[in-house]
């Protein structure tokens, strides 16, 4: 039999750790035939023989995988992001045809994207860069898809991703085609970043309600779950609840007190705070955020200042200050999400990439890390208007700002007394405080400017730009 005759897979999955192999699974349910090959076979052997499925198969040759799929060949690359990413597309390129088709759908950079695009495209196949969330459990029953690469190719590949991704309360899949080349890989990069930001906030109302509130882990538990009855309902809330009733297994009350107070990162956070700082947009919740995993690894000098900087001896804290953090929680998510939004929108005109905002929030609505009911109110605040310059300007966003802004601030106000450190609480504050705030000092920054460096400054009253010959008036 020659190999064309052989063909008969629909798609390929390179890389058969959790997350390709959950991916691959997932097609495999939904009628595809998938061949799923990883660099050491050992452990495509094992997700074989512990996932038996009738649509999946295991190869063990480069060659063989590839000469398995239907033609043009699709192949789903799912490794470690960075150097393994560009060794498997040259292995790849070196065994498939003009016209086959390449989808990277790990964590990858989505400048790394827009260079293999071009690097896959010079050598006549196409290529995808496509975002996945959802964890493993996602990859496994309908993640949130945020592919990029050619919008014609894009139909081609879309029953298949339409099939497995996701499917929101109205049935619509979360999955939407998001731009050319980086696009669905910038796009995941930012849901990251508010990801971070979304966790913090979440983190930073834990502390407050065990240190301002009292409150056990019980307590909390039950807290995080009615809250999750209400409009803060979303996957990382409801997980919250869950990880407050759950018992060590190693010893005796809860296992979050037993965890290390210290969190890593794999960096998707950081590059949204760089990417953001380059194009010229405040999104410093995701920066506090990223910082604040920064600062939490610093284990020792924590625990040395602890006891070398004072800290206050007595706060009051109202009795209402549960309900004033579940609304703080809420009012500072909108400003994360404003913040991210924004950036979407710079991102746009940066690089030229058609992105429907309505049509990114509405992906997020389920499968991915951030679903919340809250997307929904993003998703129809675009619908109303694409235009939207920020989430802020929104009618619904903007009567729910005014509300519980004084919620966010008595909630500040009692963190800073208390002296606990609520850095994403703060900046949604402060953003908030900025964006409403004619006056920010920036005519003294000018003038300073000016004196020091002649940099001009620009008048009120004028057209221009001016130079002043400024005085020393006080002499050391
Ligand atoms: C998702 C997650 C996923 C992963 C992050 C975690 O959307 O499914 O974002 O991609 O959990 O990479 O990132 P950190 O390790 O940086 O927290």
């Amino acid at each position: 039999m020659s190999q064309d005759n052989a063909a008969t897979m629909d798609i390929g999955v390179y890389g058969m750790a959790v997350m390709g192999s959950n991916l691959a699974l997932n097609m495999a349910d939904h009628g595809f035939k998938v061949a799923g090959f990883n660099r050491h076979g050992d452990v495509t052997r094992e997700v074989i023989a512990k996932h038996p499925h009738p649509n999946m198969s295991g190869f063990y040759d480069l060659q063989e995988f590839v000469s398995s799929l239907k033609k043009p060949r699709r192949v789903v690359i799912m490794v470690k992001a960075g150097k393994p990413v560009d060794l498997v597309i040259d292995s790849l390129i070196s065994v498939m045809e003009k016209g086959d088709v390449i989808i990277d759908a790990g964590n990858s950079f989505f400048k790394d994207t827009i260079r293999r695009f071009q690097h896959v495209d010079e050598h006549g196949l196409h290529y995808f860069g496509m975002g996945v969330s959802g964890g493993e459990k996602g990859a496994r029953f309908g993640p949130s898809l945020m592919p990029g690469g050619s919008r014609d190719l894009y139909e081609s590949l879309r029953p298949i991703l339409e099939a497995i991704a996701a499917k929101a309360k109205d049935g619509k899949p979360c999955c939407t085609f998001i731009g050319t080349d980086g696009a669905g890989h910038y796009v995941k990069m930012v849901h990251n970043g508010i990801e971070y930001a979304d966790m913090q906030l979440i983190a930073e109302s834990y502390l407050l309600m065990k240190h301002l509130g009292g409150k056990s882990n019980a307590e909390l538990s039950r807290i995080y779950h009615e809250w999750n009855g209400g409009e803060l309902k979303s996957y990382l809330i409801g997980i919250t609840a869950d990880i407050f009733a759950e018992k060590d297994d190693k010893g005796s009350g809860e296992l979050v007190d037993k965890i290390v107070d210290s969190a890593g990162q794999k960096g998707t956070g950081r590059w949204t705070s760089i990417q953001s700082l380059e194009q010229g947009v405040d999104t410093a919740m995701i920066t506090a955020a990223c910082n604040a995993r920064v600062m939490s690894n610093l284990l020792e000098e924590r625990e040395n200042f602890s006891k070398r900087i004072v800290a206050p001896d007595s706060w009051e804290a109202n009795e209402n200050i549960v309900e004033d953090i579940r609304r703080s929680l809420y009012t500072a998510k909108i400003v994360a999400y404003a913040q991210g939004f924004a950036l979407y929108r710079s991102a746009a005109k940066e690089f030229g990439w058609h992105l429907d905002l309505g049509r990114i929030a509405s992906i997020f609505r389920a499968g991915c890390i951030i679903q919340a009911v809250f997307l929904d109110k993003i998703t129809e605040a675009y619908q109303k208007n694409p235009q939207l310059a920020s989430l802020m300007e929104d009618e619904f966003f903007l009567a729910k700002i005014n509300e519980n802004l004084p919620s966010l601030r008595r909630v500040v106000a009692a963190a800073a007394s208390a002296g606990i450190p609520v850095p994403a609480m703060m900046n949604a504050l402060s953003y908030i405080d900025t964006s409403r705030s004619t006056q920010l000092g920036a005519n003294l920054i000018q003038a300073q400017r000016d004196y020091f460096g002649a940099h001009t400054y620009q008048r009120t009253d004028a057209e221009g730009a001016y130079h002043h010959a400024w005085q020393e008036h006080y002499k050391e």
